[in-house]
């Protein structure tokens, strides 16, 4: 099939994609190239010795082959013995809100192929099991390059849709009652995609949640740091046609380099619009970008902003003001932001007064849903105790974009539930 001028499947496959090979290496040289952003022309090599661990290797491109990767344990696998307070089916029974979700992250490798096949979009991988074997990260960059390369194969608002249903039967299995999905137009459009075509399928999935599901659902659109200013201007433009399909605007992809300060002027105009307005900010940049997130773009909530820690003034901000932060755990150890969930800052957040929630980000990439976050994060801390996991839920109900009735709704559940 011809994907148009900028077509990814057809340009991923004439430069190569990052691959697993027999012997284990993921080759993540060109890809990089292929977005504007850092290039790493060398071989990287990723062991991931347990679910939560993380650790690298970086080799010159000559370099032997390496071994290959120790397979994963279940996700699963509790890092600590369980304690039924804090179990599976408690964490499930909450009424949640998901805040952090790129619906793109939730493509999994079995729907990948299959929307590949009736498209006709090559997949330069033989099988699901070797897609997923390439899903081994050593920042966010290295993941970026795979995620875009992946969305190569949604053509049709129906790809869009089916993909968004997916993940809401998933949602609903897990307690969630309110999800604000992340969309990235640019990632389309870019390859000849109708920006109608992505925003009416997921839209009609959002439609479809609420009835058929009972998941209150809606859009924020992204814009993409790593490209210009102009460029999501121009998004904004193409999509302001379909506004109220969408209530918001977040920035995403590549963070360092990539400051708010960048955005300034669209998220301006976006506030104007009456636009809800987000950023990751503080994934793998430093503190200062939370500030400028907040002071510049003058955001509702921040994405990530856990390396706020290393800033004592902006977390006595964050704390005062009650600003959210929606933190993601499996996708900060996954592109080793921290080497385990053990050693994940979430606690230090939340004794520190901030209003931390928790979210799946790319679940498909990652290794879990929203449930599957709550559990191996509360399995892995046990610190945290039954009275944090009602907190977490109620600051994700509370600093949702949904409206007010429905937000006391939620809130009066989980009080009923934490109540039992
Ligand atoms: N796009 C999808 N997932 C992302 C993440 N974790 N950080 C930045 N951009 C993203
Ligand atoms: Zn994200």
């Amino acid at each position: 099939m011809n994907l148009g001028h900028g077509g990814w499947g057809a340009r991923v496959r004439r430069r190569g994609w990052g691959r697993a090979g027999d012997s284990g290496h993921l080759v993540l040289s060109r890809i990089s190239a292929l977005r504007g952003a850092h290039l790493s022309d060398e071989v990287v090599t990723v062991f991931f010795h347990t679910t939560h661990r993380c650790s690298l290797q970086f080799a010159a491109a000559t370099a032997p082959a390496e071994p290959p990767m120790t397979p994963m344990a279940p996700s699963s696998t509790p890092a600590t013995p369980a304690r039924p307070e804090v179990g599976e089916a408690f964490l499930r029974s909450l009424p949640k809100a998901e805040l952090h979700i790129h619906i793109e992250g939730s493509l999994e490798p079995g729907q990948m192929f299959e929307m590949a096949r009736r498209n006709g979009v090559d997949l330069p991988y033989a099988s699901v099991d070797a897609l997923r074997a390439a899903y081994a990260f050593s920042d966010l960059q290295s993941f970026l390059d795979i995620y875009y390369a992946g969305a190569a194969v949604l053509i049709t608002e129906r790809d869009f849709f089916e993909m968004a249903m997916a993940y809401f039967e998933r949602a609903a299995a897990d307690g969630v009652v309110r999800a604000e999905l992340f969309f990235d137009p640019q990632t389309h459009t870019e390859r000849g995609i109708a920006i109608g075509t992505v925003i009416e399928g997921l839209s009609r999935a959002c439609r479809e949640a609420g009835a058929r599901l009972g998941v209150s659902a809606d859009l924020i659109l992204c814009f993409l740091r790593h490209l210009s200013e102009e460029d999501a201007f121009a998004t904004l433009e193409q999509a302001l046609p379909f506004r109220a399909h969408f209530i918001g605007v977040g920035l995403d992809s590549s963070e360092r380099g990539h400051p708010p300060e960048k955005f300034a002027r669209v998220f301006a105009r976006c506030r104007e619009l009456g636009l809800h307005v987000v950023a990751h900010a503080g994934e793998e940049g430093p503190p200062a970008y939370i500030e400028s997130a907040l002071d510049v773009l003058k955001v509702e909530r921040i994405d990530h902003g856990v390396r706020a820690i290393d800033s004592p003034a902006l977390m006595q901000r964050l704390a005062t003001s009650g600003m959210p932060l929606t933190v993601c755990p499996l996708s900060n150890v996954k592109l080793c932001v921290f080497g385990t969930l053990a050693e994940h800052n979430l606690v230090q957040l939340l004794r520190a007064g901030l209003k931390v929630t928790i979210n799946s980000d790319d679940p498909a990439y990652f290794g879990g849903y929203l449930l599957q976050n709550y559990v191996e994060t509360f399995a892995a801390l046990p610190a945290l105790t039954r009275g944090d996991a009602i907190a977490l839920a109620r600051h994700s109900l509370e600093a949702s974009f949904a409206p007010a009735a429905d937000k006391a709704r939620w809130l009066a559940q989980l009080q009923a539930v934490s109540a039992v």
